[in-house]
């Protein structure tokens, strides 16, 4: 068993203690209030699940401090007393489970999603939300200073045990601190000095409206990531400033709306990745400072500590994905945790189209409340599950904890489908996580696994089913375009090309979206020409933006050409003829093309099923080739359901 001494270790705030160093980090969830912006049920179950599953702390995030700072329509509204009943009972029914629980104080200034929006000076955020925020009169500061230790007042009332302060990420406080969005001349502006001032007076005030004893975290960035902003330096200059006015922990993250390098970044991106910047304020604060940024796996936390890079450590989607996986670490089942695979889908792309936040791999997100665990089935029953793809392997999962017997039957030698192959371009591998968890767990649960069985008579005379669900998944549809199937150039789809088939130098891929993009980079890093024709106007829009982002980047190469609002006229011997945005285009020269673009359902063992009387419930992409969430989410369901 893994001991985890240094994670599992207690931690003084001020004059809290907190059971472990593990803390979830602030997360504007977009769900979970009412008309008013007071919690509802809701999100009391979502925080709940999380203080049950053993984090030491825990933060409410987005919790506005004041109208004109709200960042999502869906977050809590802390500026009014009225407020206070709805947080109290939510602060009984997560306090039971013995965690530090806190809430973030936060105002968006112009990276709010409103049109009141104000910021210290009237310059648009660069990107994500759009308009000019007002100025601010100096009158109005006073007032929002104020609303931070209304706000803290409200929420000591109401019983939480310490709150943070959000003056990272490019919202209001992290405004008024960089140069960038700072031009103001008045003591709000200019100087280092002027530009902390806000800061420290809205710290001054909270302390003096909920108490010098009721803990206070800051949370900084330690770099903005972005031309003319906040720096290390700058945040190493302002740390013991901030610990001499009464911080009593410092959270140190990075990234603004807009930044080379996004607060929330996504599989590309190494784990741990904003650490370096806490180890480096540790360095000149004596108070607990907090570390973050793709932190998953609870070892790598147990070694930030270890060697002294921080004193507690953040995790926000990993949580999300699994409440329990404190509790699982603590326990030294670290195999049981379901993880984030960083795509940033399901959690914040959906908040910031102001939809509820919820997770690709964990479809319980948000429905808690409304859950009274699984419960085992009255009836079990043989289960044949045709097909290991996610869909086919979630369904096994919950069939299985339900109590039922369950066989599953792959056609291919190996489980994931398609996902294994998802995961095989650069930066993807963390995809197979989420296959790896869910194999372990049918192992865990007992399923029998069959690979290299193809769904026949004879087995299903062999396993008997009472119910049997059809995850067989899809393959990639061949579009009927003029030259294509006569063209000198070798035809592949993109799966046998992820698969190995050895393509030429120069290839053209038909299709823009996340497979083609993914599959570009593969061919690009092995060294081919690549243009890739998209129908549509945006490339891979099914991705998170953040997670196309980083994409993106890899992709600007020489050796990658891409043309979007492409419409093919004919594929020639070695090349192909087409518009771009009503541009004419001929490519000539290329050897290889890669059909990277519908995808049709496989199902022909319907009639089979059909006729022998089955109950048959088709899923996942062998319903309608769709995104991982979707067929996460109903496969859970129908194992629920059977
Ligand atoms: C859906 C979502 C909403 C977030 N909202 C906030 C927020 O309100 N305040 C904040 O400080 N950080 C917010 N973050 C950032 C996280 O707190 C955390 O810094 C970030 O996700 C990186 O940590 P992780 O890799 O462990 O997820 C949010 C992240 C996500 C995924
Ligand atoms: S949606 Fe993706 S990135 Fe977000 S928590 Fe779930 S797995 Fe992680």
């Amino acid at each position: 068993m893994t001991i985890l001494k240094h994670l599992f270790s207690p931690i003084q705030i001020g004059c809290m203690t907190a059971k472990n160093r593990l803390l979830m980090s602030a997360m504007s969830i977009n769900f979970g209030v009412d008309e008013n912006g007071y919690v509802t049920d809701q999100l009391t179950g979502y925080l709940a699940a999380r203080a049950k599953g053993g984090a030491g702390m825990i933060l409410v995030g987005g919790g506005g401090v004041h109208p004109t700072g709200l960042e999502l329509p869906g977050l809590p509204a802390l500026w009014d007393d009225a407020c206070i009943p709805a947080l109290k009972k939510m602060v009984d029914a997560v306090k039971p489970f013995d965690t530090r629980f806190g809430v973030q104080l936060m105002h968006g200034g112009r990276q709010s999603y409103h049109d009141r929006k104000v910021a210290p000076s009237p310059i648009p955020a660069p990107a994500v939300v759009k308009g000019v925020p007002k100025e601010l009169a100096v009158e109005e500061i006073a007032e929002l200073v104020s609303s931070f230790g209304d706000a803290a007042r409200r929420c000591r009332d109401a019983g939480f045990d310490f709150i943070e302060v959000h003056g990272a990420h490019g919202y209001l406080i992290n405004q008024f601190l960089a140069l960038n969005s700072n031009h103001r001349d008045d003591q709000y502006g200019g100087s280092f000095d002027n530009r902390i001032r806000f800061f420290l007076e809205l710290l001054a005030d909270i302390k003096a409206k909920a108490g010098a004893d009721f803990p206070v975290g800051l949370r900084i960035n330690g770099e903005d990531y972005i031309e003319g902003g906040w720096t290390l330096d700058d945040a190493l200059r302002l740390a013991p400033i901030l610990e001499k006015n009464g911080a009593d922990y410092l959270h140190v993250s990075a990234g603004v709306y807009g930044s080379k390098q996004l607060t929330i970044p996504s599989m590309y991106v190494e784990h741990g990745c904003f650490v370096h910047l806490a180890e480096a304020v540790k360095q000149v604060v004596h108070i607990p400072v907090v570390g973050v940024g793709r932190i998953k796996s609870p070892e790598l936390a147990d070694r930030i500590l270890k060697e002294g890079r921080a004193d507690i450590v953040a995790m926000g989607r990993a949580l999300i994905a699994d409440p329990m996986l404190p509790e699982k670490a603590r326990a030294g089942n670290l195999n049981a945790i379901r993880p984030c695979i960083g795509c940033c889908l399901g959690c914040i792309h959906a908040v910031l189209a102001l939809e509820p936040g919820s997770c690709v791999v964990n479809p319980d997100v948000g429905r808690e409340y409304l859950m009274d665990g699984d419960e085992k089935t009255s009836q079990p029953k043989s289960v044949l599950v045709v097909g290991a793809g996610p869909a086919g392997l979630a369904a096994a999962r919950m069939a299985a904890m339900r109590g039922h017997r369950v066989t599953v039957a792959e056609e291919k030698g190996s489980v994931g489908g398609l996902l294994r192959l998802a995961a095989i371009p650069p930066g993807r591998g963390e995809i197979m996580d989420v296959i790896d968890f869910l194999t372990r767990e049918i192992e865990r649960l007992g399923v029998a696994l069959r690979l290299n069985t193809r769904l026949d008579e004879a087995l299903l005379d062999q396993v008997k089913p009472e119910a049997v669900i059809l995850a067989s998944g899809s393959l990639p549809d061949m579009p009927i375009i003029k030259g294509l199937f006569t063209t000198g150039m070798d035809l592949c789809t993109v799966t046998e090309v992820l698969e190995g088939k050895i393509t030429g130098d120069r290839v053209i891929i038909i299709g823009g979206g996340q497979a083609g993009l993914v599959t570009a980079d593969f061919l690009a890093e092995k060294g081919r020409e690549v243009a890739v024709l998209n129908r549509k106007r945006h490339f891979a829009d099914e991705m998170s933006s953040n997670d196309r982002f980083y994409l993106r980047e890899r992709l600007k190469r020489d050796t990658v050409h891409l043309f979007k609002q492409a419409a093919v006229k004919t594929f020639t011997d070695d090349g192909v003829v087409f518009t771009s945005a009503g541009n004419s285009v001929t490519l000539e020269g290329y050897d290889t093309v890669v059909v990277a673009e519908a995808m049709a359902p496989v199902r022909d063992a319907k009639p089979m099923l059909d006729r022998r009387n089955i109950d048959v419930y088709v899923i996942g992409d062998a319903k309608t080739p769709r995104n991982l969430m979707l067929a996460q989410s109903e496969a859970e369901e129908i194992g629920r359901t059977i």
